[in-house]
Parts: C-alpha cells; structure tokens; sequence
C-alpha cells in the first residue's frame, strides 16, 4: 500500500464518508471571475473535488498516489463520459505538469504530510507548474501556534477511518492509537489497525505507522509568499468569511506575483 487510502475498500469507504461539497461553489466562482481554464489538482483522490470541475467544462489533471482512488475516479469519468488526465505518483517525488491557470490544494490536503517540509514542498512545487500569473488556492484545517491539546491525549480511536460496510458486505474496522506527539514542533505519531472481514469470513490486517503535521495558516501565508504568491483572498470558511487568527479553516486564495 502507498498510503492509507490504497484499498479497493477503503477508497469506497471515503466515498461513503467524504460528503463535502461547499468548497465546489467557492472554486467555480474564482475560477469563472479569473477566466481560468486549465486546472491542475495534486491530492486528487476519488474526484470530490476534480469531476464536479470536469463536469463544469474545465481541463483538469489530477495526480494522487492511490491507485484504488484514482480507479474509483477513472469509472466515474467513464460512466459520465468526461475526460480529465489522471497522474499516479507520489506529489513529492514526482515533477508536476506545468502551465496551469490554478492549482488547487484543497480537502484538507495538508493532512497527508508529517512535516511542515513536505507541504511547503507543495507551494513550491505549486509555483513552478503554475503559468506567471497564475493562481492557487489552498484549504486547509488551521491549527496556529503548538499541537492543540485534544490532539495531546495518548488513547485508541475506535471506529475511526476507514470503518464501514462496504457495497460487497465487506467490513472495515479500524482503531487509531496516538503513540506520541511533539507540542511545539506539532507532530502527532499514530498507529492505525484496519481489519477488514471479507463476506466468506476470511479477514485480513493492515497496520500503518502515520505522523501528521496539523498545518497552520502562519506558516502557508509565510511560504505562500516565500514562493511568489501574492495573497488576494484569505477566508475562514468557503463562504468567504474573514480569516481571523485562531479560526478552525483557512482558505487562501493567491495568484503568482509579475516579475
Ligand atoms: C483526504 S484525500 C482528498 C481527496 C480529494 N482531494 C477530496 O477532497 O476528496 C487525500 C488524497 O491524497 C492522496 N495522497 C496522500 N499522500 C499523497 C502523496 N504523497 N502524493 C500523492 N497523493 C497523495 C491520497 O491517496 C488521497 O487520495
């Protein structure tokens, strides 16, 4: 497995708990009132955000490193006949396509990584594949300052994600356990134990080490314009509300600076 999402099951257990649709309006009107056209989505996942964009009339490519995701998306674009270039690789190893009007770093991205390295790697790299006066947006949980203190409590989650039932009569259980954390660097260490019991009986375990790195909008605003961005927008939530320090959402929305 490439991450905790490289299952058949565990990518149809995401669909059936990811609901989020505010932050499609949100996008569809930068993307309208900048004339943007050809859209690059890194993370991109079972195409929560990608096929409604698609679907919209726009070029998109997207790159994630789950094969089980990418499929999911790939019989989706199929069954409504739409097109989007589809990237399997890992968005830190691989060099992203280039002349973009927008990248989006969207759906709590920033998740996935478990230092602040690796999602500034992300701006960067957000940079260069972007046209000279081109946009990202970036939507992330915010979590300024140290590890909150709810993430500093060493106990097992149960029932977390991925636990479902899957369409088969597959079932996924999983239970997260916080094995360490740092307060000031704001890393959280964890280990997750998925089971999953086949509808023969038959069963089988994953278990996965996972280091997160809460991301803070201190520290985007800071490589956003370490990067070249110039910040036009910057929300707490995808109604556009006003970012203030502290607030649970931050959402940026920047375009690269003329040189
Ligand atoms: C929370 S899902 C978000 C999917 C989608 N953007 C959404 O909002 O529903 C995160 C996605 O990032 C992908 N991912 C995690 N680490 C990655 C990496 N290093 N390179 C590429 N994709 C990665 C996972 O496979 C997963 O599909």
């Amino acid at each position: 497995m490439e991450n905790k999402y490289d299952e058949p099951h565990i990518a149809e257990i995401y669909d059936q708990i990811e609901k989020k649709t505010d932050d499609i309006p949100l996008l569809l009107k930068l993307i309208r009132q900048n004339h943007l056209h050809k859209i690059l989505e890194p993370f991109c996942g079972t195409g929560r955000i990608l096929l409604p964009l698609v679907e919209a009339g726009f070029d998109l490519v997207g790159i994630d490193q789950s094969k089980s995701m990418l499929q999911r998306l790939e019989s989706r674009l199929q069954e409504q006949n739409l097109k989007a270039k589809l990237i399997h690789a890992d968005v830190l190893k691989t060099d992203w396509p280039r002349e973009f009007d927008l990248v989006i770093l969207g759906g709590n991205s920033f998740y996935e990584f478990g230092s602040g390295s690796e999602q500034e790697l992300c701006i960067k790299k957000a940079a260069e594949s972007l046209k000279s006066d081109g946009f990202v947006y970036v939507e992330n949980d915010n979590m300024e300052g140290k590890l909150d203190k709810s993430w500093q409590v060493i106990e097992t989650k149960e029932h977390w994600f991925p636990s479902g039932v899957c369409k088969d009569g597959t079932r996924l259980e999983t239970a997260v356990t916080t094995k360490s954390f740092d307060e000031n660097e704001r890393i959280w260490q964890a280990e997750r134990v998925t089971e999953i019991t086949y509808p023969d009986g038959t069963k089988k375990t994953i278990i996965q080490e996972t280091q997160t790195h809460p991301s803070s909008a201190v520290d985007i605003q800071k490589w956003l314009e370490k990067y070249g961005f110039e910040v036009l927008g910057k929300y707490s939530g995808t109604k556009q509300e006003p970012y203030f320090s502290g607030c649970k959402r931050a959402i940026f929305w920047t375009q690269k600076k003329l040189s």
